[in-house]
């Protein structure tokens, strides 16, 4: 009898194999399910999210990281949070980067539109327990921020917690991302 939560054998993409996982279908990018220590860090923000973008990729910079700037460059009342943010997106789901930061005026609509690119697991973060437990649990590859919501103190706590945290890897997680990425699959069929 097949068990409620178990993942369908031949849907099951993730294996563990020590502590590098590897999903075996690449559709959804290898990157994003690897144990890898991030180093390049996309940065993407409209006009509410600028001055807090540039914040950030300077303390990035400070700390060792390697900072990728994805605008916008200056900010202009009329300039559009999906134009910046899906480039990050799927820069994020191709490996391009390891994490990436999306910034708007309040964050989520910046996180709407990167949850559109598939293999993106975006999450508005604007405190610790879900920067550092949405890695862990739900290995989230980026965060999106309200630049009109926290401060940059506050915005750099966020994302140092998030960069240091690590996906557990753990069987019901992965079991969970799976249901997850299959219903991903299916809605971008077309
Ligand atoms: C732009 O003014 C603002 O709507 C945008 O930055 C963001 O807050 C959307 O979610």
């Amino acid at each position: 009898m097949k068990r409620k939560n178990s993942v369908p054998t031949k849907k099951a993409v993730l294996t563990t194999s020590g502590h590098r996982l590897r999903l075996k279908d690449n559709r959804l990018g290898r990157p994003n399910l690897e144990l890898k220590i991030p180093k390049r860090i996309g940065v993407a923000a409209d006009h509410g999210g600028h001055e807090l973008k540039e914040d950030l990729i300077l303390l990035i910079r400070s700390k060792g990281y390697q900072a990728v700037d994805f605008g916008d460059g200056y900010p202009a009342p009329e300039d559009d949070y999906p134009d910046f943010v899906i480039p990050l997106a799927r820069a994020v789901a191709r490996g391009e980067v390891d994490r990436g930061l999306a910034l708007c005026g309040s964050g989520v609509g910046a996180c709407v539109a990167a949850n559109k690119v598939q293999g993106v697991r975006a999450c508005l973060i604007h405190e610790s327990f879900s920067a550092r437990q949405g890695v862990e649990d739900d290995n989230l590859n980026m965060i999106c921020l309200g630049g009109r919501v926290v401060g940059s103190g506050l915005a750099w706590e966020l994302v140092q917690t998030f960069l240091e945290a690590r996906f557990s890897g753990a069987e019901r997680h992965l079991r969970r991302l799976a249901k997850v990425a299959e219903i991903e699959r299916g809605e971008f069929k077309s």
